[in-house]
């Protein structure tokens, strides 16, 4: 059975995409579906090709128990073919994104991470926290995990999934 695939977007591939990609990765295979899905994340800039993840991204997912193994890379336009869904941080990623359509149909849905967050607006954005000295590494991350469960929610209803973990007995339900 092909995966659904799902790609993470930010500028840089070191703070909030790797973060997204880990939590992602964990909450499907807390659902026991990490057989379903193919999970990664990108940049669109190539700023830190080749990097690890932002030491402060790295703690506070080493605070959740999630430890990141990415390397950052660009995102490619093949990506866009590759992926079901293709979700950027923030407008600016999304609109670079959407560029490199050339303004052709794509496989990938492309939007915005926060869309899938219940109670957000559309256009809710996850905020670059490179720059800012004081605790935004910790927003990051729960605004993230909000809008990775509302896309578990939302690609398991559309996937048909089964919505009880394997060999677990509590039922799965959109918290
Ligand atoms: P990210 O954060 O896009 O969440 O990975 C950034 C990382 C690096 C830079 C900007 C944002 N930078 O300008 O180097």
């Amino acid at each position: 059975m092909e995966r659904i695939g799902v790609l993470f977007v930010c500028l840089g591939n070191i703070c909030r995409s790797p973060l997204a990609e880990g939590v992602f990765r964990q909450l499907v295979a807390e659902a026991g579906l990490q057989d379903r899905f193919r999970i990664d994340s990108a940049g669109t800039s190539g700023y830190h090709q080749g990097d690890a993840p932002d030491p402060r991204t790295c703690a506070v997912a080493v605070g959740r128990g999630i430890v990141l193994e990415h390397t950052a890379r660009r995102v490619r336009a093949t990506d866009l073919e590759q992926f079901d869904y293709v979700l950027a941080m923030d407008g600016e990623n999304l609109e670079r994104l959407q560029a490199l359509t050339d303004g052709r149909g794509t496989r990938a849905r492309l939007a915005l991470l926060r869309a899938f967050e219940p109670g957000m607006p559309p256009d809710a954005e996850v905020p670059d926290p490179y720059y800012d000295e004081d605790g935004g590494f910790e927003a990051v991350h729960d605004m993230v995990e909000r809008a990775c469960r509302g896309l578990l929610a939302h690609s398991r209803a559309e996937r048909e999934l089964p919505c009880c973990a394997r060999g677990r007995r509590r039922s799965w339900r959109a918290r």
